[in-house]
């Protein structure tokens, strides 16, 4: 439904995005996954057609963003990282116009405009001010105008950037009600929104993709394994060099008194062979412990990688 590559943007001599290639198939909800600066926006703007890219090619739903976008246009709905919703106008009012944007016909008007006012629960709200509701139900509006003309791709960048705790959860629901009918694209810089949201994460860090897959996979294998720590009352050195030498364990590194131990994933049974080497070299065990390494830290390492993986 998505295919990207190659895509690179220059500003000046700068490359913002550079080479970058994923596909994303129909009825996916994916996120787009990296910090301030990284290129989501960037990347973004390119797919709905808001801005042309350096080299490289996009195309939605077969159409190339660059050759064709009125065709892209139409089957694209976005939310820009700061939504262009008009203050001062009324809710359907408002929606009404973006329909008319995405030349949506005429005689399918009020229902596109009833349909996304539904979709994203503004009912109660659809004659009110845009400026004078919550920012939430901002947002709201924000959607609705994305997928009044019933696109089959939604691009939102930062869709819950800024909301309060009770509105987040409200929008997560919303997006993923929305996945199924809709192949989704969404960024944030907030792990846990896209794992609470989407079923794959592209990792993108200084403007090149660094990982992709699966939540679950990418856990997996992005998991150092574990670290376990060994407190000792005598560190050795050739303790030390034993238990580098065991297979399966990555890096023995000491700490003061302390000796941390990593050992590569699916190998938590080491930690029996640890001890039993720590006891043999009679290092005198004082504490033994196991952290693992969380998904949030291994997200940090992930984007402190500069190649790609
Ligand atoms: N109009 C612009 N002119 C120059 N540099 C820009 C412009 N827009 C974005 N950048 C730079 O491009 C990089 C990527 O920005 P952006 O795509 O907004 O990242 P993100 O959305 O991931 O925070 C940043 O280093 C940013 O400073
Ligand atoms: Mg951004």
């Amino acid at each position: 439904m998505i295919e990207v590559s190659g895509l690179t943007k220059l500003y000046g001599p700068r490359a913002a995005i550079s080479n970058l290639n994923f596909t994303v198939n129909a009825g996916e909800i994916v996120g787009f996954l990296g910090p301030n600066g990284a290129g989501k926006s960037t990347t973004m703007k390119i797919l709905t057609g808001f801005m042309p890219a350096s080299f490289g090619s996009a195309k939605i739903n077969g159409f190339d963003v660059f050759e064709n976008p009125i065709d892209v246009k139409r089957n694209v709905g976005y939310l820009p990282e700061n939504p262009p919703v008009y203050l001062e106008m009324v809710v359907e009012d408002y929606l009404d116009y973006a329909a008319k944007l995405h030349e949506v016909p005429k005689s399918k008007l009020k229902a596109s405009v009833d349909s996304s006012i539904e979709r994203t629960g503004l009912a109660h709200v659809r004659r009110r001010i845009i400026g004078n509701l919550s920012k939430g139900y901002r947002q709201r509006v924000g959607l609705a105008q994305a997928l009044v003309h019933d696109p089959k791709v939604l691009i939102l960048d930062e869709p819950t950037v800024g909301l309060d705790p009770v509105q987040i959860i409200e929008i997560r629901e919303l997006i993923k009600g929305l996945a199924g009918q809709h192949t989704v694209i969404l960024s944030s810089h907030i792990l846990p929104e896209v794992t609470a949201t989407c079923q794959r994460i592209i990792v993108i860090n200084k403007g090149q993709i660094v990982a992709q897959d699966s939540i679950e996979r990418l856990t997996n294998r992005m998991r150092q394994g574990l670290l376990y720590h060994l407190n000792v009352k005598s560190p050795t050195a050739s303790g030390i060099q034993a238990l580098k030498s065991v297979s399966g364990v990555k890096d023995v590194t000491l700490e003061g008194s302390k000796i941390l131990v990593e050992v590569l994933p699916d190998q938590a049974e080491l930690r029996d062979r640890i001890v039993e080497i720590a006891v043999t070299e009679k290092m005198g065990v004082l504490e033994f412990a196991a952290e693992k390494l969380s998904l949030e830290e291994v997200f940090l390492q992930l984007t402190t990688q500069e190649k790609t993986v």
